[in-house]
């Protein structure tokens, strides 16, 4: 097994939670990564010897982002429905259904090439791990095709056909066909199944259906909900104890003290509220409740294409009320939470070697100087990867 050192490291975010402080952070730090594992983290003049070395010249380290939310597998755009929400128009969930209709037109080339165009973009700033929803296909064939295409970059993989009720369907007769065929078709490609709980879509009945039948065949369940207005979503969640429940925009006092209670990740997804022109949620009231955050790009072409977890930080520090070390917590530890794992989230021996070089000698960089590509260099399982 071949070793790496990266030593001379201004700042190591470690995020380990044995050592001082919400980051964890060691200076004038050192990391030796060994196969796909940290090995050794500490003080550059105590690290091992290894077989290569790489000077970081006094910038900051920190975990790659987790990011736990998005949905790549689609066709088309919505520019135009974009450009019309900036002048007055408001964000409808009806936008999905012209999606549905161009990723069903698409051959699972065109739909492979897409999605590894955004998760290259997404490498590009930082981002390791990736969840990725089905949800544009809504016909057996179409979820399931689109579950086998999002397995090939990520083993987190989401089964949401129930986002929103084809047209040309009942309602009733849809969530027949979810909880049945379409879950035996989609199963085996998906580690998780999510429901869009709103308005619109699907209520707390048909989600709570729906959430039960995918975990009864081991899927483990998630949510969107409360992003358009409140609604009974968070509670089903807490009541279910789901890992995550997603948007929380729109919380009641019994929403938060039900995720506080239950220790579900609220997963906060500013790029939505960012290009919906929607008010944000108020995650220094949920941080200072007690409820575990997490923040994901939601990365999708209705609600918020950015595929930048930096941004999200910004926007989470500019306009949420979070710290820069709290939001880069929330993208990295709060990502990896939202979605069960502990091996990534965190740099300290043993878990996995995903690192992110950053051309800045802090990570208060990443909310200081938005939009500037601050990454310098990614390693994904202890292997550099080239910048896009
Ligand atoms: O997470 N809220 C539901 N689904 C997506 C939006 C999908 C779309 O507009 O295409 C979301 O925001
Ligand atoms: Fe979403």
């Amino acid at each position: 097994m071949t070793s790496t050192l990266i030593t001379n490291i201004g700042e190591l975010a470690t995020l380990d939670p044995e050592r001082d402080g919400l980051l964890g952070i060691v200076t004038d730090a050192a990391i030796a990564l060994e196969g796909d594992r940290v090995a050794w983290v500490g003080p550059a003049h105590r690290a091992p010897a290894a077989d290569a070395a790489i000077d970081a010249g006094g910038r900051a380290v920190l975990p790659g982002f987790v990011d736990s939310h998005s949905h790549l597998v689609f066709a088309g755009d919505r520019a135009q429905e974009f450009a019309a929400r900036m002048t007055g128009e408001p964000y409808s969930a009806g936008g999905i259904r012209s999606t549905v209709a161009a990723t069903r037109a698409a051959n699972d080339e065109q739909l492979t090439s897409q999605v590894a165009r955004f998760v290259q973009e997404m490498r590009a700033q930082g981002t390791t791990t990736v969840e990725i929803k089905s949800g544009y296909g809504l016909t057996v064939r179409d979820e399931a095709r689109s579950l086998a295409i999002a397995r090939q970059f990520t083993a987190e993989t989401t089964f949401l056909g129930a986002h929103v009720v084809p047209e040309g369907m009942e309602p009733g007769e849809y969530v027949d066909l979810v909880t049945g065929p379409m879950l035996d078709a989609a199963a085996p490609y998906a580690k998780w199944i999510d429901v869009f709980c709103e308005q619109g879509a699907f209520d707390a009945d048909q989600a709570r259906a729906i959430l039960r039948a995918g975990t009864a065949r081991g899927l483990g369940g998630r949510l969107h909900a409360n992003q358009l207005g409140p609604g009974p979503g968070v509670l089903l969640a807490a009541e279910l104890g789901l890992t995550a429940v997603d948007h929380c925009t729109h919380l009641t006092d019994a929403d938060v003290s039900a995720l506080r209670e239950t220790g579900t990740i609220a997963t906060l997804l500013p790029g939505v509220e960012f290009s919906t022109r929607q008010p944000y949620p108020d995650a220094r009231h949920l941080i200072d409740s007690g409820v575990r955050v997490a923040i994901a790009t939601d990365c999708n072409p209705g609600s918020s294409f950015t595929s930048s977890m930096p941004l999200c930080i910004a926007l989470t520090v500019r306009e949420m009320g979070m710290s820069p070390a709290e939001a880069v917590h929330a993208a990295t530890r709060g990502g990896a939470a939202a979605l069960g794992r502990t091996d990534i989230g965190t740099l300290a021996p043993g878990r996995r070697a995903d690192l992110v070089l950053l051309d800045a000698p802090s990570h208060v960089h990443l909310a200081y100087r938005p939009g500037v590509p601050l990454v310098a260099g990614v390693w994904t399982g202890g292997r550099p990867r080239p910048r896009v």
